[in-house]
């Protein structure tokens, strides 16, 4: 029964998180990121897409390691918060636009956890 409702939350979020838009500042250490040119990203460029969340736990900080390696040229990625809650920190590792992979972290603040969705966007 709680792993249905938790899975349900983690459907809805994921659905509310597609449709957010993107308008961030593009800087990386950042609570969202936005690395390449994102001003008009085609849908059908669209390679990847992942939703990372973490549950807050109290006075712990909580991680996440996103890596993706494709065939196509990276021109865009974009990680969007689902909640707008500002404690966590998006940091690109290595690799985003210009490359064929990417490897990403997001960490919590002591306390907060995260929702975020992680969207590349490449072409061949
Ligand atoms: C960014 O992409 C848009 C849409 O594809 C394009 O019109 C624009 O020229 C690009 N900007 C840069 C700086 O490459």
């Amino acid at each position: 029964m709680l792993a249905g409702a938790a899975l349900l939350i983690s459907l809805l979020s994921t659905i509310l998180c597609s449709v957010s838009v993107a308008a961030i500042s593009s800087d990386d250490g950042s609570y969202e990121l936005s690395n390449g040119n994102c001003t008009a990203p085609e849908p059908r460029d669209l390679v990847h897409m992942e939703h990372v969340q973490k549950v807050a736990i109290p006075f712990v900080t909580r991680e996440e390691r996103v890596t993706w390696y494709g065939d196509e040229k990276i021109y865009c990625v974009l990680v969007t918060s689902c909640n707008g809650e500002t404690h966590s920190k998006v940091k690109l590792l290595r690799g985003g636009a210009g490359h064929t992979f990417v490897d990403l972290e997001v960490h919590s603040s002591r306390g907060y956890g995260f929702a975020y969705n992680v969207r590349i966007f490449g072409k061949e």
